[in-house]
């Protein structure tokens, strides 16, 4: 078999992509995507979960150890931690179509055998995957979307974004040729890797606060 290699800028998920499909054809196309290089150490494409008809569409950056492992997103520790805040915030979970920026989990090894360890994503990986998101967002039709921290927000917003600057308010933005309302907030993530309890404390009620802005937004 001759096995061609595309030069990095050509890295893109758009051949891809099925033109005008819905959720399970694209879900199914995305399952063999070889848009970029991380399809190659992954388990499986983590696809969005939830309904086409959601409001809200939740964006992380891409999945980790858990979700390779079983194929959903947001099913591991920062899964929980964003469900009990979104529980919170007043944010019902069936009105919620969740995914991230990029859908194959990039991790490195200290050592072979050993645990995976999440390496974030390049922003050409990001742009890689896009059309993945878009095709998303362009058959969800959310009310909302909820930018779950810098990557999610560089993804859609280009790569100037700041979560510092932009969490917590509505914003309105024009993406891939559609008027969006979206919130941006910190990755749940980065709540469980706070210095210490207080910190972590601090750092969930800001997550909570962001979300209840976006709960009230879909009010
Ligand atoms: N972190 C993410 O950004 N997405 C997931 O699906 C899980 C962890
Ligand atoms: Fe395709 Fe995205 Fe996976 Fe890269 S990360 S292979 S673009 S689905």
């Amino acid at each position: 078999m001759v096995t061609t290699r595309a030069p990095e800028d050509a890295y893109t998920a758009e051949p891809f992509v099925p033109s005008r499909a819905g959720l399970p054809s694209l879900r199914r196309a995305a399952a063999d995507c070889r848009g970029c290089p991380l399809h190659r150490d992954a388990t499986r494409t983590v696809f969005g979960e939830g309904t086409a008809d959601a409001r809200v569409m939740l964006v992380g950056e891409q999945p980790g150890d858990q979700e390779d492992r079983q194929g959903k997103p947001f099913v591991g520790p920062a899964g929980k931690l964003l469900d009990r805040a979104l529980a919170e915030a007043g944010i019902d979970p069936a009105d919620a179509y969740v995914t991230n920026a990029v859908k194959h989990f990039k991790f490195t090894r200290a050592e072979p055998r050993k645990r995976r360890i999440h390496k974030a994503p390049t922003l050409r990986e990001m742009a890689a995957c896009g059309p993945w998101l878009a095709a998303e967002v362009a058959v969800v039709k959310p009310e909302l979307i909820v930018l779950l921290g810098a990557s999610a927000g560089k993804a859609l917003l280009g790569s100037s974004f700041r979560v510092g600057e932009m969490r917590g308010a509505v914003l309105e933005r024009e993406v891939h040729g559609r008027q969006e309302r979206l919130v941006a907030t910190v990755h749940p993530s980065s709540v469980l890797r706070a210095r210490d309890d207080a910190d972590r404390e601090a750092a969930y009620e800001g997550l909570v606060a962001d979300l209840k802005v976006a709960a009230r937004a879909l009010a």
